[in-house]
């Protein structure tokens, strides 16, 4: 995944760009790059990030550019690989997200007719079937273009023989912002906010041109019209407003998620496919998957409904019989994982439904209905507030399945998350930032909650973490236990609380240092373990969620300490959109 960014109007190109490719870093930011339309095609792209200190003056002229932030799939992060990528007259600038699957055999049959490749990526391919086809019209070249190419495609190209952006997508995202006399075309909304809240977003099979004065959407041989939806989240919401990150400022922002997230579902407006389920099956990637796990053992044990859920990743491949309501969650929208193991559910005859953050993304599309949670723009890697919507969605499904029973406990929701953000963690942070491993352990929902705080931690801080069933450490993980490896233990007083401290003194007995987080004055739980942090004795959904934030602010502050670059961790990108 990478982010692309075009820009037509009356003002110059390339420093709308460079704004806007800032704000999409987080889809990838190992290399960048910007193509205008000056004298001939102006270029400039480099290794690295734009937003380092010196990277974004770049100078090219004209009023016409494209942009593109990458994440590295086929060939290094260099110079060279860097997109905008062009054809051997230098005649068509193209920037790409996605995957062409079929680019070796097309680069094969390309060189075979005497094209010049100068990148190792899957991109150029296009650039150079495009000049093949281009006569004297982008628009009908890309078309033809595309009907060749097999994968996922938002591309832009720029020839400087057309004063116009040609735009195509496939299974990536791609928006058209319409401003007033320009408009622009991106990977999402964060960069197009600044200067519009009114949005067009492209259908799978769409090419537009966008012109200074008009859009034009064609679908096959139709011209065909894309409604333009008004966006209500702000500009203000995608900046850090004073906070030294954006997971911090995300974190903060967890108790309106929640409660916005809460709000926007009820009863009378869920849809029709999401109205009771006699069983579900849940298909998502990473935070996403630790959510649906957490809403199977909260609405088995409530309601009694059977919930059975997948790795998206692996449901391609390894179908298991579903039938029934298929709930892909995904907060981004795009992730190619959770979108095909969705489509195959439908090809089963399942129901579909999308719990997604992003109006208008792929997975709305492709399921039967979609709710949105609202927990505004996430920009930081790590997913925090978007997770907290997650469950606010799935915690408010489970309500309505049970005669609305949890009104008051899910309206008190976002009052324990921002009371539990003051908690001081200092002596936590000391351990963890220290430790070469880390375990996580809890039972039932709690178990989740372990997988979803280790993720945290290894992905912002480094530090290698394993949540873990409670249960399950003894076979096995046990023999990575020492005085270096904390454990942290996740111990509320429900049915497992018995067991959980018999596990803790298992877990001191190797030695392991062990910080537990249970209820405040909890004076058994206190005096087996090495540091206690408490949580409100309230109602199990509100445990889960304190402890859940907890688990964030830990993971944020020892990677802090660590000087981790928090928002934009080594390797990973906002939403992965290759399988
Ligand atoms: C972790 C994280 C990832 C995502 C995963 C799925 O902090 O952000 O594990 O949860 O890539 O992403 P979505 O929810 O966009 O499908």
């Amino acid at each position: 995944m990478c982010g692309i960014f075009g820009y037509i109007g009356r003002r110059t190109a390339a420093p709308i760009i460079v704004k806007g490719l800032k704000k999409l870093e987080y889809r990838g930011y190992d290399s960048f790059g910007i193509a205008t339309l000056g004298s001939g095609i102006e270029i400039s792209k480099h290794e690295g990030r734009i937003s380092e200190n010196g990277r974004s003056a770049i100078r090219l002229n004209g009023t016409i550019g494209i942009g593109h932030t990458r994440w590295a799939t086929h060939g290094i992060p260099n110079d060279i690989n860097a997109h905008p990528h062009m054809d051997c007259k230098n005649r068509i600038a193209i920037v790409h997200n996605g995957i062409i699957e079929n680019y070796a055999d097309l680069k094969r049959q390309l060189i075979a007719r005497g094209h010049r490749f100068l990148s190792e990526t899957d991109t150029e391919v296009i650039a150079h079937l495009i000049e093949e086809k281009y006569t004297n019209n982008l628009l009908t070249a890309v078309r033809d273009t595309v009907s060749d190419l097999q994968g996922s495609f938002a591309l832009l190209v720029i020839s400087p023989e057309e004063q116009r952006i040609v735009a195509a997508r496939n299974a990536s995202p791609l928006v058209i912002g319409v401003g007033d006399g320009e408009f622009f075309a991106a990977s999402d909304m964060t960069p197009i906010l600044e200067y519009t809240e009114r949005a067009m977003f492209l259908e799978d099979g769409d090419i537009a041109s966008l012109s200074q004065t008009k859009v034009e959407i064609f679908h096959g041989d139709d011209i065909v019209t894309r409604q333009i939806e008004l966006i209500d989240w702000s500009v203000e919401d995608t900046k850090k407003g004073g906070f030294p990150h954006y997971m911090l400022k995300e974190i903060y922002e967890q108790p309106q998620a929640f409660y916005n997230s809460i709000s926007g579902i009820t009863k009378e407006t869920i849809p029709r496919v999401a109205i009771k389920p006699s069983s579900v099956v849940i298909v998502a990637c990473g935070s996403s998957f630790h959510a649906g796990l957490i809403f199977k053992y909260l609405l088995e044990e409530t309601c009694g409904i059977p919930v059975r859920i997948e790795y998206a990743s692996e449901f391609k491949y390894f179908p298991p019989p579903v039938n029934g309501l298929v709930i892909g969650i995904t907060q981004s929208g795009e992730t190619a994982d959770t979108l095909t193991a969705l489509k195959q559910a439908k090809a089963h005859n399942c129901s579909t439904l999308a719990i997604t953050n992003v109006l208008g993304s792929s997975v709305s599309r492709i399921a039967d209905s979609t709710l949105y949670m609202r927990a505004g723009p996430e920009i930081s890697v790590a997913a925090t507030k978007s997770f907290v919507a997650q469950l606010a969605v799935l915690m408010q499904l489970i309500n309505i399945y049970s005669d609305n029973q949890f009104n008051k406990v899910l309206l008190q929701g976002h009052r324990a998350i921002e009371d539990i953000l003051l908690k001081d963690l200092s002596e936590a942070i000391a351990i963890c930032k220290k430790a070469h491993s880390l375990f996580y352990v809890g039972r039932g929902a709690f178990f989740p909650v372990s997988l979803e705080g280790a993720l945290k931690m290894k992905e912002i801080s480094y530090i290698h973490a394993e949540g873990y069933a409670a249960g399950e450490l003894k076979h096995g993980p046990f023999a990575l236990l020492s005085k270096d490896t904390p454990v942290i233990a996740i111990c509320m007083p429900d049915d497992t609380y018995g067991v959980m401290i018999s596990n803790i003194k298992e877990i001191k007995a190797r030695g392991a240092p062990v910080i537990a987080l249970g209820v405040e004055g909890d004076s058994e739980l206190t005096d087996v373990v090495d540091l206690f942090i408490s949580v409100p004795k309230t109602h199990k959904f509100v445990q889960v969620l304190t402890s859940l934030v907890i688990l964030q602010l830990l993971a944020y502050h020892t990677a802090v300490a660590l000087k981790r670059d928090i928002d934009k961790p080594r390797n990973l990108a906002k939403s992965v959109t290759v399988e």
